[in-house]
């Protein structure tokens, strides 16, 4: 039976049709269940999942003579597969309830539960409590007996699970064996997942496979997908192949073991009745265990909202996903006291993020042409709100990738949204497929100016070979040339410089000098007031400086931080125009393909007439000595500023490191000399700290630009 289609007997009793809306969510849970649990090929995100499973939890509350023992509601997970041995968890694996509140809320919820729970006094000290994050992956048991790991069990459905010891054993994460001053018998729980870098890595190496004709090879759609299907492999050899890592949070004795611990080894373990769950982390990682470097111990509502807020704030430069943070009470003995409802313990509240995944049609697939004559697929979607914003538009990024995921109009796709990344298409709900739109095939045109699109040899994009005839690509020139990190020109937006560009008023950088108020005034919605700013903006552009200039150039690889280089070290736009190739690679930081680049754009007379028109325009600078190659004291040092320092902007703080030779970065590696850090500096300053790259304060680098010789 197709497992999207009701059971009879849910036919039966459904007359009615809110109790036919109801057989009908069971029935697609189910299904959805048996993708994601038993197939581990899911395909809605779990949002959706979640959606319908609240709405029909909802339903069943409003309509307990309709509910259906087999519900999906009524159990915890999918039923193992046949082909692994089911084990029953002598604890029952439990799940968390989830607190739906908004940050500050939940927390202050739950604590006052708990509080209540315990019959604290409103004059009781906060409580403690453990703040973990929540892994994106799959929960494990793992039972060591005589220090030897023999067991490792799914979740199943809490009260068994699967056999995959096989598969466990050859991430090397987990101990084989404990040891000897831990525990001789227990069980330790955690979170199977795999890293984003594996991942990626994982899914390059199936592209590779799949592109090499291998047959049943596939890409996975994130890592907790990958981690599932690793981890239920039938086969270990495949298993050893996969990257998996492993983060312990749980520990559990059984009664025979508990027993026989000595009340001094009790104590040591922190597993006695006055012990916390703190003790336990601790103790985990004594024996061997990966344990979360983020766990931390905090106090009261204010120490979880606290904790909350900061994670939220690194959630995108973790090395592996999360789908949000677990709270849980610290003593052992306060939450024996709580116990649990219906296979959640009172003890513990998981708080979800803004889910970074969503489900939504696309309803057209456009090519954008880039300011370098890029050709992009992207897909116009119906607007769905994911990872906290509306989105509207999700890149393809190329040919092959649009192709890969074969996306067409009308189909239902998964969209993600992670952090300040563009949002992307991650895969197409087959399923959900009913018409038959055609493939999708990049022009070979362009698609604003019709000039020729070139994909060339080794690259992923085609380009529009129109150049500066393309008005798409003008327009992009233009807006890059205002650009507040150019020559910024305020108030010159994309629907302006569309009219202009489109009423054939600015063809040229220089044309933009030209505009006088009528032109102006004459623009689409352009009141008087705005016509004379933009005419303000436009005349108060001209006093600028040489790298912003130069940037604003557009020329392909020449970055800011590139055309800053480039300014102090020939000192004028005439010796940067004139400079051979090889003096051009003199230069700190440019490399072949950049000096090339730079060759190329002032080998072309046209280029050179813009930049003599803009001079002539009245756009200036002020040049200065050449100051060549690493005679600064701090060149070749990179540099990160975070926080807010007390007197120093931080424009001024980085002007200050330039100016001294020095390159200021936006994010912290290994080859970062030192951190500035000012007052509420966050994750840039973790990442320093354990990296154990230096970090200074204010003063700190009043004295390093000033003690340079
Ligand atoms: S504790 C009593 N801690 O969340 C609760 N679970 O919905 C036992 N999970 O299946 C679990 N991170 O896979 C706990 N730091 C964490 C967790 C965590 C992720 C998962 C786990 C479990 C699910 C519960």
């Amino acid at each position: 039976m197709d497992a999207m289609t009701p059971a009879p007997e849910e036919l039966a009793s459904a007359a009615n049709p809110v109790a036919a809306h109801m057989a009908e969510l069971r029935a697609q849970l189910r299904h959805h269940g048996h993708m994601y649990h038993v197939l581990d090929a899911p395909t809605i995100p779990d949002v959706e999942y979640d959606r319908l499973f609240r709405e029909l939890q909802r339903l069943e509350q409003a309509h307990p003579e309709w509910c259906s023992a087999d519900s999906p509601t009524q159990r915890v997970g999918g039923a193992p597969v046949q082909a692994f041995a089911s084990v029953a968890h002598q604890v029952p694996m439990l799940s968390i309830q989830t607190e739906t509140d908004n940050t500050e809320q939940g927390a202050h919820l739950f604590d006052q539960r708990v509080r209540k729970q315990l019959q604290c006094l409103e004059t009781d000290p906060p409580l403690e409590y453990v703040a973990e994050l929540k892994f994106d992956g799959l929960a494990i048991s793992l039972r060591y007996v005589q220090h030897v790991l023999v067991q490792a069990a799914t979740r199943g459905d809490g009260a068994w699970g699967e056999d995959v010891t096989h598969n466990i054993r050859t991430i090397g994460q987990i101990p084989l064996r404990l040891p000897a001053h831990a525990p001789a018998e227990l069980e330790v729980r955690g979170e199977i997942y795999m890293r984003r870098d594996d991942f990626e890595a994982l899914n390059e190496r199936q592209r590779q496979k799949i592109a090499a004709g291998a047959k049943n090879e596939k890409t996975f759609v994130n890592p907790r997908n990958a981690a599932a299907g690793a981890v239920r492999q039938l086969d270990p050899q495949i298993a050893a192949q996969r990257p998996l890592s492993f983060f312990a949070y749980a520990l559990h004795f059984h009664p025979t073991a508990q027993e026989n611990l000595s009340p001094v080894q009790a104590t040591l373990w922190g597993l006695d009745p006055y012990g916390t769950h703190a003790q336990v982390l601790a103790a985990l990682k004594d024996w061997g265990f990966p344990v979360s470097a983020q766990a931390q111990t905090v106090n009261g509502a204010q120490g979880l909202v606290a904790f909350h807020q900061q994670i939220a704030a690194q959630r995108d430069q973790l090395p592996f996903d999360i789908d949000g943070v677990v709270y849980k009470v610290n003593a052992i003995a306060a939450q024996a006291v709580l116990g649990m409802v219906s296979r959640e313990p009172r003890w513990a509240v998981a708080h979800k993020f803004p889910a970074q995944e969503e489900l939504t049609t696309v309803l057209d697939i456009d090519v954008q042409v880039g300011r370098t004559g890029k050709l992009t697929p992207v897909a116009k979607l119906a607007p769905v709100f994911v990872g906290g914003v509306t989105v509207t538009h999700a890149t393809l990024h190329n040919e092959d990738e649009a192709r890969r995921k074969d996306v067409r109009v009308g189909d239902t796709v998964v969209v993600r949204r992670a952090g300040d990344v563009i949002p992307e298409v991650v895969s197409v709900v087959l399923e959900k497929r009913s018409h038959v739109a055609p493939e999708f095939t990049m022009p070979r045109a362009c698609p604003v100016c019709d000039s020729v699109a070139v994909r060339e040899e080794g690259e992923a994009d085609y380009r529009c070979s129109g150049g500066l005839f393309c008005p798409a690509q003008k327009k992009q020139a233009i807006l890059h040339f205002a650009h507040r990190r150019a020559v910024e020109i305020e108030d010159l937006g994309e629907k302006i410089v569309d009219q202009l560009v489109d009423a054939g008023l600015v063809n040229t950088l220089p044309d933009l000098y030209k505009l006088g108020f009528s032109h102006l005034a004459a623009l689409d919605r352009m009141a008087e007031k705005s016509a004379n700013n933009l005419l303000h903006s436009i005349h108060k552009s001209k006093d600028t400086t040489l790298p912003k200039f130069l940037f604003g150039l557009g020329i392909r690889h020449v970055g800011e931080s590139t055309a800053k280089t480039l300014a102090r070290h020939f000192g004028g736009m005439d010796a940067i125009m004139d400079a051979s190739l090889d003096q051009l690679l003199q230069v700190a930081d440019v490399g072949p393909v950049v000096a090339q680049s730079l060759r190329t754009f002032f080998d072309q007379a046209h280029n050179r007439e813009v930049v003599a028109q803009l001079r002539a325009c009245g756009v200036h600078w002020s040049e200065s000595e050449p100051q060549g190659r690493l005679d600064l004291p701090l060149a070749g040092h990179t540099y990160v500023i975070t926080g807010t320092l007390p007197n120093l902007s931080r424009e001024q703080a980085q002007a200050l490191l330039e100016q001294a030779g020095a390159k200021v970065a936006g994010s912290v590696s290994k080859k970062t000399t030192a951190v500035v850090a000012g007052e509420a500096a966050g994750s840039k300053l973790e990442k320093a700290l354990a990296l154990g790259v230096p970090v200074l304060d204010e003063a700190g680098l009043m004295l390093l630009v000033q003690t340079q010789p």
